[in-house]
């Protein structure tokens, strides 16, 4: 398949959920997708299925807790299309609902910071180095409302811990990388109807993709280090 002109986009957990439809979003905007999941097996399945609309989607295995697995899928994706523009920081895990702060089971908050915090950093340490070879970079990490400090209550803990760390990450990196053309925000979807929703959902996958794929083809004069929700900016 030929990628000739197209910008390159990386999307993390995209097997399901809204993952999936940030994949298709991305590539029915024109970009081609590598989609990407923990299981080799599932990420080809779901790439599959989008390439059977027609779009332009590829898969590798990346599994974010897996330092050996982050690293291969972002330098392989730099030597397969010569280019790797845009990072989607999507997957996450959440196994600490209804836990307390003051009692929570520790081993489930080091995995989802593991999963949630460290492993989009990780994404991001191996992408941006394919991203400065281009001079351009959107990076875009998927975050919750319930990480935001108007919002802060107790329930999911561990999850709330994580992202408000993924959202800290958020504006250091913009700070880092303001001078290099390579843009980095957070957005949170709002309650979506997925397997790890929330409460009731607001909106379907494919509707809260929306404001990931305007994200993540920013105008080089776009906003960076900043929160989003259906693109509107909110407080942190
Ligand atoms: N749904 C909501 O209401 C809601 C609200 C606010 C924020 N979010 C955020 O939206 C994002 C997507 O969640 P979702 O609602 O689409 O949930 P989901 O359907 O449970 O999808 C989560 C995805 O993350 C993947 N994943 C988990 N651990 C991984 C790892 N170590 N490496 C790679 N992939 C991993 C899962 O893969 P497997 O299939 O292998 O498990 C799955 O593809 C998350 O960042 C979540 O925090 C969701």
């Amino acid at each position: 398949m030929s990628t000739e002109g197209q910008r390159v986009a990386v999307v993390t957990g995209a097997n399901r959920g809204l993952g999936y439809a940030i994949a298709r979003g991305l590539a029915e905007q024109g970009l081609h997708v590598v989609l990407t999941a923990r299981s080799e097996q599932a990420a080809e399945q779901a790439a599959a299925k989008l390439r059977g609309e027609g779009l332009s989607v590829s898969s590798h295995q990346l599994d974010v807790t897996d330092p050996a697995s982050v690293a291969r899928a972002m330098a392989d994706t730099g030597f397969t299309y010569g280019r790797l523009d845009v990072l989607i920081n999507n997957a996450a895990v959440a196994i600490d609902r209804g836990q307390a702060a003051s009692t929570v089971d520790m081993e489930k908050v080091r995995a989802t910071i593991d999963a949630n915090l460290m492993g989009a950093w990780r994404c991001c340490t191996a992408a941006i180095p394919e991203m400065r070879k281009i001079k351009y970079g959107r990076i875009v990490n998927v975050t919750t409302h319930m990480s935001t400090f108007g919002q802060m209550g107790t329930g999911s803990v561990a999850y709330r811990v994580a992202k408000t760390g993924l959202n800290a990450l958020t504006c250091i990196l913009a700070a880092e990388l303001h001078d290099q053309n390579i843009l980095v925000n957070a957005a949170s979807p709002g309650k979506v109807d997925t397997r790890l929703a929330y409460g009731k959902a607001e909106q379907s996958p494919e509707e809260a993709a929306d404001t990931f794929a305007w994200l993540a083809t920013l105008p080089d004069d776009g906003p960076s280090g900043q929160l989003f929700y259906r693109r509107e900016a909110l407080a942190w």
